[in-house]
């Protein structure tokens, strides 16, 4: 008899509750368990053996605490991962489980938005250097031009309560700069990290305003929605009361605030120990 369990959402620390909030917008009936990373953000300049690892160490605790449907809501474990996951891991467990990530949903939506065919990824090293946006896009829209600036100072920004500073400022410019110096007739910008949302009013300053500002939010949501509808076997595994939990890695105390910031309102989360 297969129990059904909440579906976790997974990030390497704050970042995945933009999409988080984003899922939990569309679907709200389900129940939910957050885990941040955050003793180990960030990821995005790791190697793929210790990205590999640590996800697969916390997707492995998602399913010790009853979940049967994980989102990789970070773009470098989908990255570094995922695959690894989907076809190693997996397969290899007694019962029915899935982990999904944030970049096929991202790449199967980039191509309708831009009118130059011209797409900039802004992500962390690693996911810029696994080049696996440029290979999801071309699966979708071969004829689109796919420039990429790794942007390692975002995250740090993020994560100590900086994207407000004037430091941001000068490093957002410096990225985008060196981006449009790739190619000047990038007319859709990918935040391909989930922790850039909350750079996105510093963004919009600095880019043209024929350009689009693509979060990934609200598309991985309407993705999963989709997924469940063409899944009803996995839909039956997810439990629905409303209920949201979340768990750091870090502690709560700053997990707690930063999480409101991100949120709009405020959460208890508890420590999980790895
Ligand atoms: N939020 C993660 C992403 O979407 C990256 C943060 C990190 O470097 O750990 O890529």
């Amino acid at each position: 008899m297969l129990h059904n369990g909440p579906i976790g959402v997974f990030d390497s620390g704050y970042g995945g509750l933009t999409v988080f909030k984003e899922i939990v917008k569309e679907l709200p009936q389900y129940d939910y368990i957050y885990l941040g990373d955050n003793a180990r953000v960030p990821y995005g300049t790791r190697s793929f053996e210790t990205v590999y690892r640590y996800t697969w160490e916390c997707v492995q605790r998602l399913f010790e605490m009853g979940c049967r449907l994980v989102i990789l809501a970070c773009n470098t474990a989908s990255a570094k991962a995922l695959r690894t996951i989907q076809q190693q891991n997996l397969p290899e467990l007694s019962d029915l489980r899935r982990v999904l990530g944030v970049i096929r949903p991202t790449a199967e939506v980039v191509g309708t938005l831009t009118q130059t065919g011209e797409v900039g990824i802004l992500g962390t090293q690693g996911t810029v250097a696994s080049g696996s946006y440029v290979i999801e896009i071309a699966k979708f829209f071969p004829e689109i031009k796919v420039v990429q600036e790794a942007c390692p100072m975002w995250v740090p920004l993020v994560e100590n309560n900086e994207f407000n500073s004037e430091g941001a400022d000068y490093f957002i410019k410096k990225n985008l700069d060196n981006l449009f110096a790739k190619s000047a007739n990038v007319d859709t910008l990918v935040l391909a990290c989930t922790h850039y949302p909350l750079l996105e009013e510093k963004i919009r300053k600095q880019v043209p305003a024929n350009v689009n500002l693509v979060s990934q939010g609200e598309i991985v949501a309407r993705s999963l929605n989709d997924y469940l509808l063409r899944h009803p076997e996995i839909a039956v595994l997810c439990s629905s009361n409303g209920s949201r939990q979340f768990y750091t890695t870090e502690s709560t105390g700053s997990f707690d605030k930063k999480a409101e910031i991100f949120l709009g309102h405020a959460v208890t989360s508890s420590h999980l120990e790895l």
